[in-house]
């Protein structure tokens, strides 16, 4: 396995600030996919003219949206100036959808703070021209928490539609295989039990999924210097569920980049975009390296290796980084923690 980490972006900044340079936007720029399919932004989900300059006037099918969620990662908002920021970007996405729509946003829920910001944002959201769906709990592997608490282990992710749009309830079928036999019921005057009603010998995924990996440092999908990846199996469970081949998906908040590798591996068209010029960047990448080598991300490596190989002032920051003891034992512990 390949040993060139890079470390987490938001938190170092003269590293962050070394790599704009090599970042092919600025704010305000698009970048056109040579393959006609995606766009890729460097813009403000909450600024209209700046969706309004990503969309023209095509409408997407399915978006799948994870902002920040008000908690330390951060830059901190009142929780009412969150929403109120919410409130901008979500009637953004409302003009971006398609009149039969369906809309997933990724949101946290501090348990020390009242639990803000998702209950705050579902009030928002039922003042808008969305219906609620479902609350879905994607359960991660690890967790934070102390012996004090119960630990945090769950990541929540609302499902709203616009409209009347498709459902794919196969994309809910799981790889867990269907135990439990049972209940019985009468089907033209024979008993039958539910093994033999049903449809996949494998359970649903329903709302809460237990199914998915989060993403490590082993698993070819991690993108090192992204602090909030998404695992790409839940953006294709998504993807399959809420649209069909050849539709338009939509993510503004971008990041890694998981929806956009998502829906060009299932042949959906995607308009991404982050108001961060380095995150667009590790976002063409991990296109372009799909397209190059079939790899979803860089495991251990990072997207800028070339780049932390070959320019002076990165390779001083890292170096210097490394010959301090805090980054190496940071790194030793995220490691481990990760195993
Ligand atoms: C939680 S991460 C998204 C993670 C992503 N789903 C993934 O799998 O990699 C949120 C991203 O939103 C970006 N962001 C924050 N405010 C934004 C804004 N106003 N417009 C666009 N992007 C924004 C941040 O730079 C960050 O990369």
């Amino acid at each position: 396995m390949k040993n060139f980490p890079m470390p987490r972006l938001d938190t170092n900044p003269a590293l962050y600030e070394g790599l704009l340079k090599h970042c092919r936007l600025r704010p305000g720029q698009i970048w056109d996919d040579p393959d006609g399919r995606h766009r890729i932004g460097c813009l403000n989900a909450s600024d209209k003219s700046d969706i309004q300059a990503l969309m023209k006037s095509d409408k997407g099918a399915l978006a799948i949206h994870d902002p920040p969620y008000n908690t330390a990662a951060f830059k901190r908002m009142d929780v009412v100036d969150f929403i109120a920021w919410c409130e901008q970007w979500v009637d953004n996405t409302t003009q971006a959808l398609a009149d039969d729509s369906s809309l997933y946003v990724w949101i946290g829920a501090d348990q020390n703070e009242g639990l803000q910001p998702m209950p705050d944002f579902m009030i928002m959201m039922r003042d808008k021209p969305f219906r609620s769906r479902s609350l879905i709990t994607m359960r991660n592997q690890r967790g934070y928490g102390t012996s004090k608490n119960w630990m945090a282990v769950r990541q929540e992710l609302l499902y709203y539609t616009k409209g009347k749009p498709i459902f794919n309830v196969d994309a809910e079928y799981t790889e867990i295989p269907k135990i439990l036999r049972g209940y019985y019921k009468k089907v033209n005057g024979q008993v039958t039990e539910n093994l033999e009603r049903s449809k996949s010998t494998t359970i649903r995924a329903g709302n809460v999924w237990v199914d998915i990996q989060q993403v490590f440092y082993r698993m070819e999908e991690n993108v090192n210097g992204c602090y909030a990846q998404k695992p790409l199996k839940s953006c294709e469970r998504i993807i399959q569920a809420s649209s069909d081949p050849g539709d338009l998906v939509l993510d503004f908040f971008c990041h890694s980049g998981s929806t956009l590798l998502a829906a060009e591996m299932m042949g959906r068209r995607c308009y991404t975009i982050d108001c961060n010029p380095v995150y667009a960047e590790i976002a063409i990448r991990r296109l372009e390296r799909f397209r190059q080598t079939g790899k979803t991300g860089w495991q251990n490596g990072n997207p800028f290796e070339r780049e932390m190989s070959e320019d002076a002032e990165l390779i001083a920051l890292i170096d210097n980084r490394r010959s301090s003891k805090s980054f190496e034992d940071n790194l030793e512990n995220v490691q481990a923690s990760l195993l």
